[in-house]
Parts: C-alpha cells; structure tokens; sequence
C-alpha cells in the first residue's frame, strides 16, 4: 500500500526580485521537497497589497516569480502551483480567523513592527492583519509542513495558534503546522552590513545578490563584501561578515562546514571571495538563464496557473464549506 504523502505548503511574495536569500530559505528546498511531499506553491500577491505597488509592475512580478519556481526545478507535474488572489477562499477564510484573532497578537508581530516604521506613511490593517491570510493561506490545505525562512516563524506560530483555536471551539478541522526551518542558511545576512538580514529592497545594491544577478555583478559584488581584518576564514559568531559569506559557500556548494573551513585554510580573503562568487554564480546563473527563457513563453505559465488555480479552488473550496458549516453560517441544500 502507498502511503499518502503528508501536504507542503508555502509561498512567496512577487515583491521584487529575490535575492538568493528567498532562494535559500524557500524554494531550493522546494524542489528537494517535492518527492516527499504534496506540495503546494503559491505567488502571495494578496501580501504583496500590504506595502503599495505599482500594478503593472506586481503583475509582471507575478509572472517573474512563477517562471523563477520553474527555472528552479519546481515542477508542475509534481506540484501544484497557483496565484493566491485567484482562489478566493484565502480571503474568505482569513475573514472567519480575524473573528478569532486579537489586535494584540498582531500588534507584536516583529515583522508588523519593522514594516510600520519602514512604511509610516502606510501602516493599514493589511500589514497588521498579514499574518492571518497567512494562516489561511496554510490552514486552508491542511498543510502539516510550512518551510519558510526564520523570519516568518512567528507567523507560523500564530497560524498554529489559530489552528488550535478554531479546533478547540469548534471540532478538530485544521491540521497544526509544524515549520520546515532549514538548519544551515536560514539566516543569510546582508553582504555590506553582516548585523542585517539580507533583503531585496536594501537601497544598496551591492547588499544583496539578486537571483537576476549576472556573474559579473555576482563576483563583484561578494568581492566588496564586509570582511574584518583577522584573515582567518572560520565559522565565529562575533565575526558575522566571514561566517555568513562561508554559510552561503556550505550552502551553495554542498558542503559542510567543516570541509569548508578546512578547504580555505590559510587563504586569503580575496581568494576566498572570489571562491564563493564564483560557486553562487555557477547555480545563479544557469537559473536567470532559465527563467528567461520560461518568461518569454507566456502560453505556457498561463496553463500552469490556470492549471494550479483549478487544483486548489479544489481543495480550498471543500475545506471553506467545512469551515462555514462548523461556525453557523447557514448553506441552503441543493435540491436534485
Ligand atoms: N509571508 C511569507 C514571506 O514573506 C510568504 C507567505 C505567504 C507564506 N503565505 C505563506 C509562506 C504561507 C509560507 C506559508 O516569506
């Protein structure tokens, strides 16, 4: 007998392209994922409304973001791909949580909190209620396993929280998830100031390596990294500028820490740069390359996210009615 795979979900935003961050924490894994599990991948361009946009631009991204997923290695006959505006039970089930969710426990949310500063003159219930359509985006597949990036784990936790509630009040209805952290390279740091997160809207460019990076850019780039003035190339938490640029080597290349360490003894840092640019181009690249090529074929992402629309509405619209039923909204039967 076949066992029945447990169900993956995760997404993310079409806010600019991403950095081999995003890529790190999410979709490299994706791909490793998608014999182990019935994945689900969404574009969340409903998150993305949060923070403004200009909207031709976040509908071209969306397109971008898809045809990175695929340049990526995530396939559509294994996995179910989808824009999230386009099933509207994301929506709809985000409405139902908010009547369970406390201004409190979204008021504390670090990434509310960053956002509101770095946003002041937006700062509107979207970004407040995030976390929420985030839970609905997972409670509403049943997902049992969530890989994101460390800084989405509080989000996470509030989804489990709500999983919890609704069952609790209600019948058992949603599955907890559990979080899939990657142990190495969920924190990549920024390239010119190791204390931050790398991100794609850094205003220095030469901070982050965007997946549209070329080698050029690549290598110059981790050429002008923030180092320190040791010379000595090993993992040291007090010395974040070397550890993160090994952590992106270990990540990319395969290897463990340890192999590291013991490849760049007594290696300069110059040579050492120039090793890891080069070993993150080697897998950049051929990706950007990839992408374009999927980019110019828009008959082809239509199908695969009309395809996955349909596989999901599937799901998300069973799941919703149970939900509806379980709260007292009343639902007319059908007469035959
Ligand atoms: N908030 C996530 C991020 O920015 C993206 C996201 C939206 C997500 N919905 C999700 C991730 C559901 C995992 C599961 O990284």
């Amino acid at each position: 007998m076949e066992d029945k795979k447990l169900r993956l979900f995760s997404a993310v935003q079409p806010s600019g392209i991403p950095t081999i961050a995003n890529y790190i924490g999410a979709i490299k894994n994706w791909v490793t994922l998608q014999d182990e599990y019935e994945c689900i991948y969404s574009i969340a361009d409903l998150h993305t409304l949060t923070v403004k946009q200009v909207p031709a631009e976040l509908r071209q991204r969306t397109l971008e973001l898809l045809a990175l997923y695929l340049a990526c290695g995530v396939d559509p006959e294994k996995s179910v791909m989808f824009v999230q505006s386009h099933v509207p039970q994301h929506a709809e089930l985000t409405w139902i949580l908010n009547t369970m969710t406390y201004p409190g426990e979204l008021s504390r949310m670090t990434q509310y909190k960053d956002k509101s500063k770095k946003h002041a003159e937006n700062v509107n219930m979207g970004l407040m209620d995030y976390p929420v359509l985030m839970a609905a985006d997972i409670l509403l597949y049943n997902a049992a396993v969530v890989p994101v990036g460390k800084d989405q784990k509080q989000h996470l936790e509030i989804a489990r929280d709500l999983a919890v509630r609704f069952n609790n009040r209600y019948s058992p209805t949603f599955t907890v998830p559990e979080g899939f952290i990657p142990k190495m390279g969920a924190n990549i740091m920024s390239l010119q100031d190791p204390e931050h997160k790398m991100s794609k809207s850094d205003a220095n460019e030469n901070a982050f390596i965007s997946m549209n990076d070329d080698r050029d850019t690549i290598i110059r780039k981790f050429k002008r990294a923030v180092t320190d003035s040791e010379n000595l190339i090993a993992f040291d938490e007090n010395r974040k500028g070397i550890s993160n640029l090994l952590t992106i080597y270990c990540v990319f290349s395969g290897k463990t820490a340890g192999q590291a360490e013991a490849e760049f003894k007594g290696v300069g840092y110059g040579d050492f740069k120039l090793a890891v640019g080069e070993t993150v181009a080697n897998t950049i690249c051929p990706i950007a390359e990839r992408k374009k090529q999927y980019l110019a074929d828009r008959d082809y992402l239509d199908k695969i996210i009309i395809e996955g629309k349909e596989k999901a509405s599937y799901m998300a619209q069973k799941m919703l009615a149970k939900v509806y039923k379980k709260v007292g909204l009343y639902t007319p039967e059908r007469k035959k």
